[in-house]
């Protein structure tokens, strides 16, 4: 079957360059004369069938900027087999014969479902700030989260040096430590505290310990929201049970990681992905995800994106340690 129309949603948590994914998907789209529909409000919008014919000048501008112009939505009915059955009528009814969806590990797991339920031809494109899905090196959205982490604890530094405080920094990444390993290693946290490693409270006070010999200052200590020790309002307290001469602060990140202009990095990765998606739908193919390893476009089963575990770099939370003296 050769593909006529196809259409492009975000979905899930937004991330900075889902925008430059869009343009990419679009402008692929039609350089291969296809006619290509946005749908607005991701799988919620495919059931209601809130499709809009895009054109080249319709995504102009939008490379630079933060969010999604297509919105999106974390979607309860797309859930149900009824709910899908809906979607897919809505694209056989608009003639749509192929779906790129761009979004994390929920959004992967709809779009697989409606293309072995429904036989509809899905390429997923990697957007999520917590870089956590296997097959790609990058996720879109990560690396302009990480460097708003960055900027946003330089600051936070500065404050504590001031001071002499410790803060405890919660950032985003779900069940994933990336964004609080790189973040870490890149502020000098004194210690990082990641959902992929067993950190005892044991080892956060060898590390405070460490820091008090050698007459550190200021302590950040970077702690990934899944992480296993504990919230950081109660990291906190036992903390200071512990020294009650620290004065320490908590900062929760929080949505602040979501939003931006997205980095160089993430908007050639969502320019390269999104020609990717198209040219790979054209070809045929069908309930993959697209993505970059050694900067080298690869293809993964939806299924292996999402099941198999993203190798989170160990040897990064040793250099850090090694560098917190
Ligand atoms: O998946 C992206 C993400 O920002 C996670 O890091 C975070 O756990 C979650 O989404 C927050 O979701 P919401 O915006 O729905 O609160």
């Amino acid at each position: 079957m050769s593909l006529k129309s196809l259409a492009v949603l975000t979905s899930g948590g937004d991330a900075p360059g889902m925008n430059a994914a869009i343009r990419a998907v679009v402008r692929a789209g039609i350089f291969y004369d296809k006619e290509v529909f946005g749908v607005h409000r991701g799988y919620d919008g495919l059931i209601e069938g809130a499709f809009e014919a895009l054109h080249s000048k319709s995504v102009k501008n939008i490379l630079a900027q933060g969010g999604t112009m297509l919105k999106s939505a974390r979607s309860a009915e797309f859930r149900t087999p009824e709910g899908r059955a809906k979607a897919a009528e809505q694209l056989r009814g608009q003639g749509i014969d192929g779906l790129v969806v761009i979004g994390g590990d929920g959004t992967f797991t709809g779009a697989h479902l409606l293309h072995e339920e429904h036989g509809i031809a899905v390429v997923g494109i990697p957007g999520t700030i917590d870089n956590d899905l296997f097959g790609t090196d990058y996720t879109i959205g990560y690396d302009t989260a990480t460097n708003t982490v960055v900027e946003c604890i330089d600051k936070i530094r500065d404050t504590a040096n001031s001071h002499n405080r410790m803060f405890i920094v919660e950032v985003m990444g779900r069940d994933a430590g990336f964004i609080a390993l790189s973040a870490g290693v890149a502020t000098g946290a004194l210690d990082i505290v990641l959902p992929e490693k067993n950190t005892s409270m044991e080892d956060l006070y060898a590390s405070i310990d460490r820091g008090a010999e050698n007459k550190k200052t200021s302590n950040i200590i970077v702690v990934a929201e899944g992480n296993r020790l504990g919230k950081p309002f109660d990291l906190a307290k036992s903390l200071e049970a512990r020294y009650p001469e620290l004065d320490i602060k908590v900062t929760i990140l929080g949505h602040i990681q979501r939003g931006g202009s997205p980095s160089a990095l993430d908007r050639v990765n969502a320019s390269q992905l999104g020609v990717a998606a198209v040219e790979s739908l054209l070809n045929g193919k069908s309930d993959i995800m697209v993505g970059l390893v050694n900067g080298q476009l690869t293809q993964t089963f939806l299924q292996q994106a999402i099941y198999n575990k993203a190798p989170l770099d160990m040897e990064l939370h040793r250099v850090s340690k090694i560098l917190s003296i």
